[in-house]
């Protein structure tokens, strides 16, 4: 794996040397960025001399491409040891000033953070604050070690030990690459259903959620076709992305795409109707009312439900009540082998949200929920019990499919 190794500017840089020590020994790519502060107690020439690479340090310092959005496209994890408190505040509220915190915001693979500072440091409620967020955007905290600390106070706040660090990367490398064997076809996203050229019938889905599946899949090694409505994100990284607009074109590219997948996410949130008859030219303004007829568009999933084979198919409700209840219909109406049943309509979760709180409703007759998390903490969550499912339902052979809020 290429790992970047961001050290910040705390006592326990030194021992930042033997993480890259560790990571090189494990068979690693290691590529290490300091900041200012971290200079004060590590030389970057200490890690040039491990890692066999350069330190960056300096933003500014451009040879040719822009350097941290390359760097960051060219790597698969991040870990920050020792992130100060002065860094997780940065992180949590996205300061962008040096080339750590820049590249940061510019990488999209997973993180894992190892805090170290004094105590009252660790347990001041901003710094309690910014790691409940860091926590909550599905990172992975290294959690800090008990004992006697560098400022001579006993308590929690002693970096986790380098081979602590190293565990957790090893483990986020196993479970990382567990859908090697997979080939994933995902949906994400509205549709849009014209009414005439210019005007649509949507809906609020961001999208956010199918391209946090297919980050996640592709980050554990599936292939990954992503058939994607209109959104504002960027295509992941590793992921073949086909775009489409309305129901219809969606159920197309599902069908066509479908033979090579044992795994289906369709997350999108496909219009149950479309206008009948759309004219082709732009309907006048007028004064009096007018009407639109709408028809019923293809129900994708229980389409998928009946030709599912031996696929594991997974859905998505998206309820503002009942949300077991639903999930559990829903699966039974679709044959389906889990719903996630999807709260929308909260303030801090569904739709446009970084966040979602989710219910799993499993064939195996359990009901799994998850606690409010990051859209991409909860994708890993859904292939976890996916493939525990798997196992309990055909011993080896599994597909998902997951489909968006078609009822
Ligand atoms: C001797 C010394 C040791 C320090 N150790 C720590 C530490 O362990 N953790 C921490 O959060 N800050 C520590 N600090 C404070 C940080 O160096 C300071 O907040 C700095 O701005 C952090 O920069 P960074 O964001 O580049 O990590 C220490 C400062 C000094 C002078």
């Amino acid at each position: 794996m290429k790992i970047l190794l961001g050290v910040g500017g705390g006592i326990a840089a030194y021992k930042a040397a033997e993480l890259a020590r560790l990571l090189m020994q494990q068979g690693h790519e290691v590529q290490v960025i300091m900041t200012r502060a971290a200079e004060e107690f590590v030389r970057p020439l200490t890690f040039a001399a491990l890692t066999g690479r350069k330190a960056l340090t300096d933003l500014f310092a451009i040879e040719s491409a822009i350097e941290h959005i390359s760097v960051a496209q060219d790597h698969d994890l991040l870990v920050i040891a020792p992130a100060t408190a002065d860094l997780m505040a940065k992180l949590a509220h996205g300061l962008a000033d040096d080339f750590l915190t820049t590249l940061y915001l510019a990488f999209t693979g997973p993180v894992a953070i190892a805090p170290a500072m004094n105590v009252n440091m660790w347990q001041h409620a901003a710094t309690q604050a910014n790691l409940e967020t860091l926590r909550r955007r599905g990172h992975r905290i290294v959690e800090p070690d008990s004992g006697y600390l560098a400022c001579g106070m006993t308590g929690p706040g002693r970096l986790a030990a380098p081979e602590e660090i190293a565990e957790a990367i090893a483990s986020e490398t196993r479970k990382r690459r567990d859908l090697e064997d997979e080939t994933i076809l995902i949906t994400a996203g509205p549709t849009q259903e014209p009414i005439d050229p210019v005007r649509f019938l949507s809906n609020r889905s961001s999208g956010k959620m199918g391209y946090a599946l297919a980050e996640a899949a592709a980050a554990r090694g599936a292939r990954v076709v992503l058939i994607s409505g209109p959104v504002n994100l960027a295509p992941p990284r590793g992921v073949e992305t086909v775009p489409v607009r309305t129901a219809i074109e969606m159920r197309d590219k599902v069908f066509e795409r479908l033979a090579p997948a044992t795994i289906v996410v369709k997350a999108a949130a496909v219009a149950d109707f479309h206008v009948a008859n759309a004219p082709g030219q732009k309907i006048k303004k007028t004064a009096a009312r007018i009407s639109l007829e709408l028809d019923p568009t293809p129900d994708i999933l229980a389409e998928l439900g009946r030709k599912k084979g031996d696929r594991l198919l997974i859905g998505f409700a998206a309820e503002t009540q009942n949300l077991q209840q639903e999930a559990r219909r829903k699966l039974e109406s679709k044959n389906c082998d889990m719903v996630v049943g999807n709260l929308v309509g909260g303030a801090d979760s569904g739709f446009e949200s970084d966040y979602n709180q989710v219910t799993l409703a499993l064939s195996s007759g359990e009901n799994i929920p998850l606690p409010l998390a990051g859209k991409r903490e909860v994708a890993d969550r859904i292939f976890d019990e996916a493939l525990k499912l798997r196992l309990a339902l055909h011993g080896q052979q599994i597909t998902l499919l997951t489909d968006g809020l078609k009822s």
